[in-house]
């Protein structure tokens, strides 16, 4: 052992993640999501299939229309599948009821958008707070916020409310905001769509930085080939079906 005490390495993070139970924080069989139009059946989603273990920070590429926001919705709640399920954290969320998914989905899976979707009435604390008063968070929600807040650097800007922070405070805040209740699962949707090149680059920084702090796993949808560079793995959507499922430039030797 040296005397400096480096961070425990990407591997060493994701040893401790896998450790505890193995269960796959995302999997998702056989999904389909249809729609009518008028007399015809749309097929935006066609049999997906794939199982993320705890840990990975997973691009989801495809070209726009290529149903990216789709399957985030379906795995996230906002839609609901049409065939198959999905499992977060082994447990099958595709058939459960409204009042039972709410609280699963508020401990369980973060969402993060590209227009950020802050209240923007509320400051940047409140914004942080709100998921922890929505799921009875047990400690203090304006310290757990603060913290938050901290964690993606803004203990400076807790009273600022959406329109007095920059594009990419606004969102830190977001992000802070999904790691509220400190879920194993963070989903993020063109995370960096609305942002200038710079700012984009903090933003992936940040959020691999806490993946490799709290074993968070990431699925962020993008065309974005410099948030590829990040990938652990890599799933590739083309026209409602999964064509591509593999490591990333970033996926730690096995
Ligand atoms: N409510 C809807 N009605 C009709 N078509 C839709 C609806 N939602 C999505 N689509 C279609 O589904 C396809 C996938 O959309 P989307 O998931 O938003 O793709 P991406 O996020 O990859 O750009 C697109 O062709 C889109 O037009
Ligand atoms: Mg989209």
């Amino acid at each position: 052992m040296s005397d400096s005490s480096p961070a425990p390495s990407p591997q060493r993070a994701l040893e401790v993640a896998r450790a505890d139970g193995g269960v796959p924080v995302l999997e998702v069989r056989h999904l389909g999501r249809s729609l009518r139009l008028g007399s015809e059946q749309l097929a935006i989603l066609k049999d997906i299939n794939f199982s993320i273990p705890k840990g990975e920070f997973v691009t989801l590429m495809g070209p726009s229309g290529s149903g990216k926001s789709t399957l985030l919705g379906c795995i996230t709640g906002l839609d609901n599948p049409s065939d198959g399920q999905v499992f977060l954290n082994g447990v099958d969320v595709s058939r459960m009821r409204e009042s039972e998914l709410a609280g699963i989905r508020n401990r369980t899976v973060g969402m993060v958008f590209q227009a950020f979707n802050l209240i923007p009435t509320l400051t940047a604390r409140e914004n942080v707070e709100v998921p922890l008063y929505a799921g009875s968070w047990r400690g203090s929600p304006s310290a757990q916020a603060e913290e938050l807040l901290g964690l993606v650097g803004l203990s400076h800007r807790l009273e600022h409310r959406p329109s007095q922070l920059s594009g990419g405070e606004q969102q830190r805040v977001a992000i802070a905001r999904a790691l509220a209740t400190q879920p194993p699962l963070v989903v993020a949707d063109e995370p960096t769509g609305n942002l200038a090149a710079a700012q984009g680059r903090e933003i992936l920084e940040l959020l691999w930085d806490l993946r490799e702090r709290m074993g968070t796993t990431l699925v962020i949808a993008t065309h974005d080939p410099n948030i590829a560079a990040y990938a652990t793995r890599m799933l590739q959507l083309a026209d409602g079906q999964l064509v591509g499922d593999g490591p990333g430039p970033r996926a730690e030797t096995r």
